[in-house]
């Protein structure tokens, strides 16, 4: 098992792969946030707050697949030793928040189209070309909101699994996500 204290660079995701996890991380907290908020601003900043949702969101979206292409290209470095069964639980985990980062958005594009809305991106905006269908709106809302929660509490598991590697098991998998020194 490497320790905390010595680390190698190889044996660190690359300042790409860390740059887009982090940057993916706060962006899918901050689209949760507003999600979740926006019925408690003012209702003259309502559209502004849904339109944010949906630029967060789609950047997300973006930036998942540009990280899953740059994850063909870029192996990850070797896995830290552990047992089989962390890792094959790690392997599941991982692959299921890459499938929700692109689940989410895209449901939450379906649910925008059917509630007959485009999206306002402030210096151009982009309309609804799909009729609008208020039940179907309905049932894939509940769907967006339902596989939103599923993918907060897997980042919620999988960020407090890196922080019991960092400070009870003292390995280096946390770091591995972190820039040197
Ligand atoms: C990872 C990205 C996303 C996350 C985590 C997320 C999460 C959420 C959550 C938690 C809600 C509140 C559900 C409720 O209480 O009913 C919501 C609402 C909504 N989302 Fe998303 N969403 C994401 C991406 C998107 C995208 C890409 C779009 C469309 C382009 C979108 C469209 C909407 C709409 C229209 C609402 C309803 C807002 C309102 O109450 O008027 N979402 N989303
Ligand atoms: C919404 C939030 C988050 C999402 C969607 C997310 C997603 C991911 C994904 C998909 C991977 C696999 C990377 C790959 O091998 O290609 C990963 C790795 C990792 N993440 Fe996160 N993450 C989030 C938040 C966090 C937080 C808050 C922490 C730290 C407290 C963290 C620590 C790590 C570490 C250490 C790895 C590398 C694990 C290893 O090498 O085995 N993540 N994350």
């Amino acid at each position: 098992m490497t320790t905390i204290a010595q680390i190698h660079p190889t044996l660190r995701y690359d300042s790409v792969a860390r740059s887009l996890h982090w940057l993916i991380a706060i962006l899918v907290v901050s689209a949760f946030a507003l999600g979740l908020l926006v019925d408690m601003f003012p209702s003259s900043w309502e559209d502004g707050v849904v339109n944010a949702h949906k630029l967060i969101g789609v950047s997300i979206l973006f930036l998942a697949l540009i990280r899953l292409f740059w994850r063909v290209g870029h192996a990850p470095p070797p896995a830290e030793p552990t047992t089989a069964f962390l890792e094959r639980a790690s392997s599941l985990s991982h692959l299921a928040l890459y499938g929700l980062l692109i689940a989410v958005p895209l449901i939450g594009l379906a649910f925008a189209a059917w509630r007959g809305q485009g999206i306002d991106f402030w210096i151009f905006s982009i309309a609804n070309v799909m009729a609008e269908n208020k039940v179907l709106a309905r049932q894939i809302g509940g769907i967006h909101e339902i596989a939103a929660y599923i993918l907060i509490g897997l980042a919620v598991l999988h960020a407090a699994a890196a922080l019991w590697h960092h400070f009870v098991r003292k390995d280096a998998v946390l770091m591995r996500m972190l820039a040197p020194k």
